[in-house]
């Protein structure tokens, strides 16, 4: 057994709200593992946080219009906050953003370079003329060279989901300036992975083929089949821990460089937080957090989705070994996609359940999600939530199985004893069939736990819970009283006394999985006057807990029934959701890039005016132009305009319109046409008039 468990949950990108994939990939599944160790009294720390740096970030500040610095700060927040909520027992939520992690992570990177690690190529990469900077693939977009699409990413496209390198794209831009990008060298630093697979990452792979599971395994091997190659481990960009060499400027580390060392980092903010806990200096525990990255008695388990594996099965431990000292991964259980109602999620499709919102639409239901996400699971598979699922999970299991079996051991007591646990009397065959059972839950829940297979650890959880009601059906306490009270005292006695223990070892055993309703339980059993307020897992199956004649708390529901109305509300959202998307896909192939850019100076050329159509005609022998008569105010001028199939002259007229008032006249079949109208184009491609909301004079000028 391992001295320590260090436990990572990948650092999630703070450009976005916490979504259920996020949780049932990672998060839960992270959580319930470290609450169980720590029930079992291991030394456990829990370390997550924020990746604050790399282009998600500043892509999602220039949709925002905001700095990097601003996104970051504010999504930091809500993801903590929301976490806390949900009861991820986290021992640190840390930030790459913090001193202390471009401290250490650039630490780090000096050391791989003074070690001679690394190897400096130079490479020609995309650079945006107008803007004067290096392009990060995110930032090119493109014709797919698989399906076509024409916005395609440097990186990927969205349409095929093909992964793509920059110089595949066909016809690339500029997100940031629409300009056409030029290709131009630059020099990174790369960490030769080629000869790492070679020296020892082909062998320690290997010898996880039976400890891993088989998609993280398999999905090592086929990266290494296909042959590892240098990567670059810097950037120019201008977000993230700055290259620490002489002459890097406008270079910062590979946000995959430096977000796993952000998991040591945090280990050191959580020693730092400790000693200021304590009053003590911040360098109070200045090397605590040694034992838990560099002893080889600790067990280290990265919780990932399946598109970070190569990132913390190869990557990362390359870095590891490359800079001596450090342990590897013990454990990468990393799990597939959670798919919400048939559909990838996607944040910038708004296609999610988030966090926040789910716990302000169903408050105090925090063990609901935590439930149905863990019991579907994608341990195996891509998984899929739907909210009817959500429904059926709380009333046919929460409620009817859990719920009604606390309830009924509970409230009987309260009507028969007084609300007093009563004593235990001869066993007879059911008793001892039901406590074999609740013996051999732990260990059961727990080996299912540690395998990874938190699906199989929930269902084993509540089989007792169904045990439970099974055994209040078949001795019927309630029949017994009603036939008998004075008679059947003691067969009723025994009968409860055994039905609140499981009570009660049911509030321990949940606790990984429920905190919250295990927490509620412990208050309805009254912990503190257990045999032991706490027991250790280990101490879980016998019924002894409860002591006779202690009292219970009132009885209250552990659940209660979400009815279908609150389940129409979300299934209508994702609905609306669904329709507005439609509406932007059928508009999207139409929609034309961005024109390069231009100064204020170019704008402030262009004399926008309100005007007023007065007359309208058709042109003869074309089907596009109306011949329009527009009282500029200034004057009365003749506009030909190719809106003939959208719109009749007889509608037009009277129409208030905005106009480029100074553009040189020009010649449209014959008729000298002095300006041209502004029009949208709505989704199915007819055009619209901009015009002023609300009538304002003729002549009035548009800015
Ligand atoms: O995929 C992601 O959301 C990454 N931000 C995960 C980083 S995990 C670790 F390396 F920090
Ligand atoms: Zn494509």
């Amino acid at each position: 057994m391992p001295q320590r468990h260090t436990i990572t949950a990948a650092l999630l990108y703070a450009n976005g709200p916490v979504h259920i994939g996020h949780l049932a990939g990672v998060y839960i599944p992270a959580d319930i593992y470290a609450r169980y160790l720590r029930l079992k009294g291991e030394e456990v720390l829990f370390v997550s946080g924020s990746d604050e740096h790399g282009v998600p970030i500043t892509i999602r500040a220039e949709a925002e219009g905001i700095t990097p610095q601003q996104v970051v700060d504010k999504y930091h927040q809500q993801i903590k906050t929301s976490f806390e909520e949900l009861g991820i027992s986290f021992d640190i939520y840390a930030r790459t953003s913090s001193p202390v992690h471009h401290q250490t992570s650039s630490d780090f990177f000096k050391t791989l370079y003074d070690q001679g690690a690394f190897v400096e190529k130079e490479e020609e990469q995309y650079f945006d003329p107008e803007k004067e900077r290096f392009l990060a693939d995110r930032y090119i977009v493109g014709t797919c060279p698989n399906c076509g699409y024409e916005h395609a990413y440097g990186d990927q496209c969205e349409r095929c989901g093909t992964s793509l390198s920059p110089k595949e794209l066909g016809n690339p831009r500029s997100m940031l300036s629409g300009a056409t990008p030029k290709l131009k060298p630059s020099k990174q630093w790369y960490l030769p992975l080629d000869k790492y697979q070679q020296e020892w990452i082909d062998t320690w792979i290997d010898e996880k083929a039976k400890q891993w599971k088989p998609n993280v395994y398999g999905q090592c091997k086929s990266w290494l089949n296909a042959g590892l190659q240098p990567r670059a481990m810097t950037r120019d960009l201008d977000w993230g821990v700055p290259v620490p060499l002489p002459n890097a400027e406008g270079k910062v580390l590979y946000v995959w460089f430096d977000a796993p060392i952000g998991y040591i980092s945090a280990t050191k903010e959580y020693f730092i937080e400790k000693a200021r806990a304590e009053g003590k200096p911040d360098d109070a525990y200045a090397t605590a957090w040694k034992p838990y990255w560099q002893h080889n008695d600790t067990a280290l388990t990265h919780f990932i989705g399946k598109d970070n594996i190569v990132f913390h099965c190869i990557i990362f431990p390359a870095m590891l070994k490359a800079h001596g000292g450090y342990i590897l991964p013990t454990q990468v259980p990393a799990n597939e996609f959670m798919n919400l109602e048939g559909d990838k999620i996607s944040t910038s499709r708004n296609w999610a359940v988030w966090l926040h919102e789910y716990l302000r639409d169903f408050p105090n239901k925090q063990d609901v999600l935590r439930y149905t996400l863990a019991a579907n699971m994608p341990e195996t598979k891509d998984n899929d939530f739907t909210w009817k699922d959500f429904q059926s999970k709380n009333n046919s299991e929460l409620v009817a199985i859990l719920g009604n079996f606390v309830n009924r051991a509970v409230v009987l007591t309260h009507k028969y004893f007084e609300g007093k646990v009563p004593p235990c009397h001869q066993l007879e065959a059911a008793d001892q069939a039901l406590i074999a059972e609740l013996q051999a839950a732990p260990e059961r829940i727990g080996q299912a736990i540690e395998a990874y297979r938190f699906r199989e650890a929930l269902s084993l959880l509540m089989d007792v819970a169904r045990a439970g009601n099974k055994y209040f059906q078949d001795t019927a306490p309630w029949v017994l009283y009603k036939q008998d009270p004075e008679g059947n005292r003691t067969r009723i006695e025994t009968i409860l006394h055994i039905g609140l223990q499981l009570c009660a070892n049911l509030a321990a055993l949940a606790e990984p999985f429920l905190p919250f309703t295990a927490a509620k339980l412990r208050e309805m059993l009254n912990a503190p006057q257990w045999s032991q307020a706490n027991p250790q897992w280990q101490e879980l199956g016998n019924i002894d807990l409860l002591l006779v004649g202690a009292p219970l708390a009132e009885a209250s529901l552990l659940f209660e029934k979400i009815e279908d109305e609150a389940i129409q509300v979300q299934v209508d959202r994702l609905e609306g959701i669904k329709q507005a998307r439609s509406l932007e896909t059928a508009q999207a192939p139409s929609l034309a890039p961005l024109q390069a850019e231009i100064v204020f100076d170019d704008f402030a050329k262009i004399d926008l005016r309100v005007g007023t159509i007065v007359a309208a005609e058709k042109v003869k022998k074309t089907k596009k132009l109306l011949q329009l008569t527009v009282d500029t105010g200034i004057d009365q001028r003749t506009v030909v305009s190719g809106i003939a199939e959208h719109y009749s002259p007889e509608e037009v007229i009277g129409q208030q319109v905005c106009l480029v008032a100074n553009l040189a006249p020009r010649e449209l079949k014959g008729i000298p046409s002095q300006g041209m109208i502004l029009m949208a184009e709505d989704a199915e491609g007819k055009l619209v008039f901009v015009s002023p909301q609300r009538l304002v004079n003729n002549g009035a000028g548009v800015k």
